[in-house]
């Protein structure tokens, strides 16, 4: 039996070195070391030794079965790296990797949410309104007269079916109280949709961001106070406003609200439509609601509009607004964040 294992530990190692990969080197190590292998089968064979034969033999069994596993692992490991290198084969590690090209946000996406998080801090909730519009949301409930010029085919968009593509953010103002009762303290940004020529400051679609507060003693002072404190933090704390009396057929009174600021190059610029809530809206709003949660007598509000790509322009001094949706990476990668 001693020959037998001689001979075995001879034959496992030379076939341990002569394997080839992996896989030979596990049928080796099947062939002497698994449960039918060579070496337990003589570990089984021990049985039939006498009991002062036995001890030697069974330390010898293990010097074998250790020197096998010893060298089995060692050509392992060699056959490892060596498929390792084999895979990296032609692949030189200090070539420069592929730079992976990272987007930004649209800078009227980053001005929207700048002017929601402004608007946030003082209070305002955002809400919400579809595009395809009735009438009656975007001109009768706003009080604007059914001869006003905004209501012609030349300047909406009607779909055939008699609704349209809602001009104004004001909408969302309508929707809103006629779902929720006073007080209210909303904000609606969307797109809107007029049928202008389009030119350098002109788009058919464009953005508006919309305000509106509804509540007991809201005072023109509190709409004046909230359109500062909105410009101030878009275009820095030296901007100052001026509200210019205007006609809206929603609000009374009504303003345009001018802006001066250093970073707008000191010039005085037009950027927002603002005002009183007209109490006729509100008396609107609860004819549709079939209470009187809006009572003029009761509740006053103030509402602004501003249009979100005239502030982008404005801020940005670009020439043209056309350069908001031509998706040129050019000049979306000058807006980096
Ligand atoms: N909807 C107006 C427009 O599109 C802007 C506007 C003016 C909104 C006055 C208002 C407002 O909420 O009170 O020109």
């Amino acid at each position: 039996m001693e020959a037998d294992l001689n001979r075995i530990q001879s034959e496992a190692l030379a076939e341990t070195h002569a394997a080839g990969d992996l896989r030979a080197l596990e049928s080796v190590r099947v062939k002497y070391l698994g449960r039918s292998g060579d070496i337990p089968r003589l570990s089984e064979g021990m049985k039939s030794l006498s009991k002062e034969e036995r001890p030697r033999f069974g330390r010898l069994l293990n010097e074998v079965r250790t020197a096998v596993t010893a060298a089995l692992d060692v050509r392992a490991a060699a056959l490892e790296s060596e498929r390792d290198a084999a895979s990296l084969a032609g692949l030189d590690p200090t070539l420069p990797g592929n730079h992976a090209f990272r987007g930004t946000l649209h800078p009227l996406t980053q001005l929207q949410d700048r002017a929601i998080q402004i608007l946030r801090h003082m209070g305002f909730v955002l809400a919400d309104g579809p595009d395809i519009e009735t009438e009656w949301h975007c001109f009768d409930a706003l009080n604007t007269p059914p001869d006003h010029p905004a209501r012609n085919e030349g300047d909406t968009f009607y779909l055939p079916d008699g609704r349209l593509l809602r001009s104004q953010t004001s909408t969302v103002q309508i929707r809103t109280m006629c779902a929720q009762r006073p007080p209210l303290r909303i904000i609606a940004p969307g797109a809107c949709y007029r049928r202008d020529e389009v030119d350098a400051t002109h788009l058919s679609q464009f953005n508006q961001i919309e305000g509106l507060y509804v509540d007991e003693n809201v005072s023109l002072a509190d709409l004046k106070s909230a359109v500062e404190m909105f410009v101030r933090g878009i275009f820095g704390e030296d901007a100052e406003i001026r509200l210019r009396p205007h006609f809206f057929p929603f609000t009374e009174p009504s303003y345009e609200v001018d802006v001066r600021a250093a970073a707008l190059g000191g010039k005085w610029l037009e950027m927002a439509g603002c005002g009183m809530v007209d109490p006729a809206v509100f008396e609107r709003v609860n004819e549709v609601r079939g209470d009187d949660a809006y009572d003029p007598e009761r509740v006053t509000g103030f509402a602004f509009g501003f249009g979100l790509d005239r502030l982008a322009m404005c801020m940005s001094a670009l020439p043209d607004i056309r350069l908001l949706i031509e998706n040129d990476l050019r000049f979306l990668a000058q807006f980096p964040r």
